[in-house]
């Protein structure tokens, strides 16, 4: 099974998916993608050590991390997936979802997609608050996994201004 995202960074949301996932396949592969819509933060040699070092002390042996910058069904076809897996947090994020398994099936007749629901406790996090909050040097501990927070930290610290 694929678990595709932009991964800019990698949060607790994404860690609790990939978990949940991995149970319910023989394999897992996370892979770390491009939104033509987002500019990313992080290089996608950052985001893969950061999706790697997040889960490399949970025991999921049948999960593994890799970048990929072309389209999401060629992965799929690539590594003869039998469905992808997204997290959904709201209504919002299962129409998102929705148009986004119907397009890939468009290109790919055999794709599938598995939509997770996100945990309650996770599900107001995004990338996109953990890079706001970190930027403006707030506490993002409650965000990201606590195995990457001070790399994120870091990456803040450079791009705050003086
Ligand atoms: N699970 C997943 N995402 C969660 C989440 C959870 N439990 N909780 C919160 N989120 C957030 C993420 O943090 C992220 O927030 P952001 O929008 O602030 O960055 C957002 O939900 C989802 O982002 P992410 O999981 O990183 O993935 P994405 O939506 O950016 O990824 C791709 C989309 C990469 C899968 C898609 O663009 C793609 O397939 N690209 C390749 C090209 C292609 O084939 N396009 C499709 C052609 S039809």
């Amino acid at each position: 099974m694929l678990f595709p995202g932009t991964f800019d960074p990698f949060t607790r949301g994404h860690k609790d998916i990939a978990r949940r996932a991995s149970k319910l396949c023989d394999s897992l592969v996370i892979a770390v993608m491009e939104n033509s819509a987002k500019t990313p933060l992080f290089t996608a040699d950052e985001r893969v050590e950061l999706v790697s070092r997040s889960i490399a002390d949970d025991g999921l042996d049948n999960v593994s991390v890799m970048k990929w910058g072309g389209l999401l069904v060629d992965l799929y076809s690539k590594l003869g997936c039998c469905a992808s897996v997204r997290g959904i947090r709201s209504e919002s994020d299962f129409r998102y979802e929705a148009e986004l398994a119907l397009a890939n099936r468009l290109l790919l007749p055999g794709y599938d997609a598995i939509l997770l629901p996100c945990r309650d406790d996770l599900s107001l996090i995004s990338s996109s608050i953990v890079k706001e909050v970190g930027f403006y040097g707030g506490d993002i501990s409650m965000m990201v996994p606590a195995e990457i927070i001070n790399t994120v930290n870091d990456k803040f610290m450079k791009g705050r201004p003086q």
